[in-house]
């Protein structure tokens, strides 16, 4: 049986399960812009707080922040942004449609003049001759105020780093903290993307989130190849996604960002192929360099041992939430058998499961299992929270909807349970199921959820 799941795949279960819609989905929806529905905002939320656990609290150096996603523009100009935050595009002569001219070609690059000889015999997809590649600008633009003129104009934020390099100093002097340390932060990114693609995989609203650690440049390589550690690691042992799905990208001179000195992403074998999933940058000075010159503040560092004056450099950990969700969603979703009936199932990892437990009386019509199954899930669900009540359809369907959202556990009531107080627990990978006392539950299902 092939179980690597295909986009289509994923964008059904996340349809039918309520994991991501179209944003707008009535009217049409738009391009590059999703929702997140109720099972896709506990995954998310899970997502978040294993990451933040790991960076922030794990961590006695690294510190929070939740900058605003409007800023001064000069933020922006300062950072490189507006002259430089471009993606290759090209239009078709005919339709006038644009595409990302580095797609058209297949190659990692953002060198105009390699794309326009990869690309000059080449047609557009409907088969209509291509003009020039020429940068295309990706901010995203709105005014501030009641007039629409130039001095009104600001930025939606491309990335969230932005804010943390215009509060380094803010964050250094209230947290009395000395390099190396970071700053990190989860929170919304806009991107006006040529061609948004591969369902939550390239949007123009995404949620990043990013680290900004600052250290003295004479520790940039042990650093940095810590962040590269640190990303692998995480995707692996925290999230439980298997280390074949992944591998390094290091990115060539043409296709780095305008900030950085080098750049690894962590690849995820997604179903249109390996794509971007984590990038870890060394970003040199580049950024408090140009924040310096441009506020003319002094972003410089003393270190009190050597007595030396330095501008940080910063290492940057950074990846995206969507991207991340859809890569676990990818390596989770499995076929199988179990007795005889193919299911599909998302072999999730405990921690990340949006229901930990689903409930169920055998029958519904029956009050006094009800009763029963209805006392075990409340004291289940004040233990766990994410805890589900589901009596619709036969037992053997409701199994099956549980496993396709990634459940852990499921429990059920019958009436051997009214007698001696034990309820059937069944466990999602093997799909077996054991008599267990309603008294043991909690500890049971808490060793299997923890233990993962
Ligand atoms: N601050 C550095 C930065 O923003 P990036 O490589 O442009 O670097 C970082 O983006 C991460 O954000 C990527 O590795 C990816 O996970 C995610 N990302 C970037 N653009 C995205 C998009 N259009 N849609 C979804 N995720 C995106």
């Amino acid at each position: 049986m092939n179980n690597s799941p295909s986009m289509e795949d994923i964008v059904s279960l996340s349809k039918r399960r309520g994991f991501v819609f179209q944003a707008s989905e009535i009217y049409g929806g738009l391009s590059g812009f999703y929702d997140y529905g109720p099972l896709g905002v506990e995954l998310s939320n899970n997502l978040k707080k294993l990451w933040w656990d790991a960076m922030v609290h794990a961590r006695d150096n690294v510190y929070g922040v939740d900058g605003a996603i409007i800023q001064n523009p000069m933020l922006w100009q300062a950072s490189g942004h507006i002259a430089g935050f471009n993606d290759p595009m090209v239009e078709d002569t005919i339709t006038h449609k644009r595409y990302r001219a580095d797609q058209l070609a297949g190659v990692d690059s953002t060198d105009l003049e390699e794309l326009a000889q990869l690309l000059k015999d080449k047609k557009s997809p409907d088969g209509n001759p291509l003009g020039q590649p020429r940068y295309f600008n990706m901010m995203m633009q709105t005014w501030i105020g009641p007039l629409q003129d130039d001095a009104a104009k600001a930025y939606l934020r491309p990335e969230t780093a932005g804010s943390i390099f215009t509060n380094y100093l803010n964050v250094k002097e209230t947290m009395r903290a000395k390099l190396p340390f970071g700053i990190a932060q989860i929170g919304k990114a806009f991107r006006n993307e040529i061609s948004p693609r591969d369902f939550i995989f390239r949007v123009r609203e995404l949620e990043q989130m990013e680290m900004q650690y600052f250290i003295d440049p004479k520790d940039q390589e042990v650093i940095y190849q810590q962040w590269r550690d640190f990303a692998w690691n995480f995707l692996i042992q925290e999230l439980g996604i298997r280390e074949e799905s992944l591998s390094w990208h290091e990115h060539g001179e043409k296709e780095r960002a305008h900030y950085a000195k080098a750049a690894h992403d962590i690849y995820f074998n997604f179903p249109q192929g390996p794509k971007e999933l984590w990038g870890t940058h060394n970003r040199s000075d580049f950024d408090l360099t140009n924040h310096t010159k441009a506020s003319g503040k002094d972003l410089s560092y003393l270190d009190e041992a050597s007595n030396e004056r330095f501008t940080p450099y910063v290492i940057e950990s950074s990846v995206g939430l969507g991207r991340m969700l859809l890569a676990v969603l990818c390596d989770a979703y499995q076929r199988d058998n179990v007795g005889g009936d193919e299911r599909i199932v998302l072999r999730l990892n405990p921690k990340l499961a949006p229901v930990k437990v689903a409930v169920s009386p055998l029958l519904k019509n029956k009050p006094e299992l009800v009763e029963l199954a209805r006392k075990i899930y409340t004291k289940l669900k004040t233990e766990f929270g994410a805890v589900l009540w589901d009596d619709n359809g036969n037992i053997g369907k409701r199994y099956r909807r549980q496993d396709e959202i990634g459940t852990p556990y499921c429990v059920t009531v019958d009436f051997d349970s009214l007698e001696d107080q034990s309820v059937t627990l069944r466990d999602r990978d093997s799909a077996k199921q054991a008599r267990i006392s309603a008294d043991d539950l909690i500890n049971s299902i808490r060793t299997g959820l923890e233990g993962a």
